[in-house]
């Protein structure tokens, strides 16, 4: 920290965003804000976390019994004298940052230090990876079970929380995000919600699904058919999962996060099928669902190892459904190791 400090400008960096606080110190609470010099850490919250935060916490802590935590950290700057601070824009309301102003003396420079913390967060540790691979393999083997009730006359909702329900008697601290289960036409909708519709013969199922554990997540899409999959939803799937695989061919250290979204865009568009996948191919996860790096056609930067990242190219056709896979997956030295264990084929569930 205190090289990306230096490497910034700043005398300190005020951070309250929690993935962040969790990540430097081991507080999973859910409020605080964390003040770190090149030397030292301090970590206020409020008096629900007393004891939680000195027993998570490898930092000093202080309670703040009223008022709010901004107000305190500010004071401290000030006793500091710091001239240079670091705030994330990314994170905090302008009202938060209006306050820090206010408290501070004229001559004290705010500066955005958004992305600091989310690129030491990248490459992640032996640890970490450890966590992730618990995350995945806990929601594959949820969704194992969880399809022994997947089939026509069920209601998406009712699968959903069959996801929900298995993750969480295997241990899952709680879903990673709202679990995406969209039947026929609904599947072209890459971020569906559940809905009370009934899943009926011959169309396309979608689930995308992740677990949280340990503070730590996973991210899975697989795609099946409610019977035997029509010619057209076959080629729309064959065509991405060839991009997938492209995709992953083309996962290796040093190579741009660009060119992997282009190995799964130039294979759709052999199928005349690009103009169709309207998301990036993947993002990081760890701490947060969706955090650095991000994998857009547009995005910056190169894979290193000990990165973990979502391959997930999709193709989405309004008024009959969309095919997404997504896997979660390690780069390492050589290239992509695909963490989840599931089938990548096309699921015929009963109809
Ligand atoms: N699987 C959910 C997402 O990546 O947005
Ligand atoms: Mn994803």
């Amino acid at each position: 920290m205190a090289e990306a400090l230096t490497g910034a400008r700043l005398d300190a960096l005020a951070a309250a965003h929690l993935p962040n606080v969790r990540y430097l110190t081991g507080f999973t609470g859910s409020n605080a804000v964390l003040l770190m010099s090149g030397k030292r850490a301090l970590l206020y919250t409020d008096p629900r976390y007393t004891l939680q935060a000195r027993a998570e916490c490898d930092v000093p802590v202080r309670i703040v019994a009223q008022g709010p935590l901004w107000t305190e950290a500010a004071r401290e700057m000030r006793r500091r004298g710091w001239r240079s601070v670091g705030l994330e824009a990314q994170h905090l309301s302008h009202a938060a940052w209006l306050a820090v102003a206010q408290a501070l003396d004229r001559g004290v420079r705010l500066k955005d230090g958004s992305g600091l913390i989310e690129n030491l967060r990248m490459v992640k540790s032996p640890e970490e990876i450890a966590a992730i691979r618990r995350a995945v393999d806990l929601a594959a083997k949820a969704f194992t079970k969880a399809l022994r009730k997947a089939k026509a006359g069920v209601t998406e909702l009712a699968l959903a929380a069959e996801i929900d329900h298995q993750m969480r008697l295997l241990g899952a601290s709680a879903p990673a995000f709202e679990t995406i289960v969209a039947s026929g036409e609904r599947s072209a909708l890459p971020h569906a919600r559940p809905s009370p519709r009934t899943i009926a013969a011959n169309q396309i199922l979608l689930v995308d699904m992740g677990a949280s554990l340990d503070g730590y997540h996973s991210d899975m899409t697989r795609v099946g058919y409610t019977g035997r999959p029509s010619p057209r939803a076959r080629r729309m799937y064959d065509a991405v999962i060839e991009a997938q695989l492209a995709a992953l061919a083309a996962v290796k250290p040093g190579v741009k996060v660009s060119q992997v979204d282009a190995a799964a865009r130039s294979t759709l568009r052999r199928h005349g099928l690009d103009k169709l996948f309207t998301h990036s191919i993947g993002h990081g996860l760890g701490l947060e669902v969706h955090e650095s790096p991000r994998l857009g056609r547009l995005a910056a930067g190169t894979l290193e190892p000990g990165m973990v990242i979502t391959i997930e190219p999709g193709v989405y056709e309004n008024g009959f459904g969309g095919v997404r896979i997504e896997d979660t997956v390690l780069v390492n030295s050589a290239g992509a190791e695909v963490l989840t264990p599931t089938s990548k084929e096309f699921l015929e569930i009963p109809s």
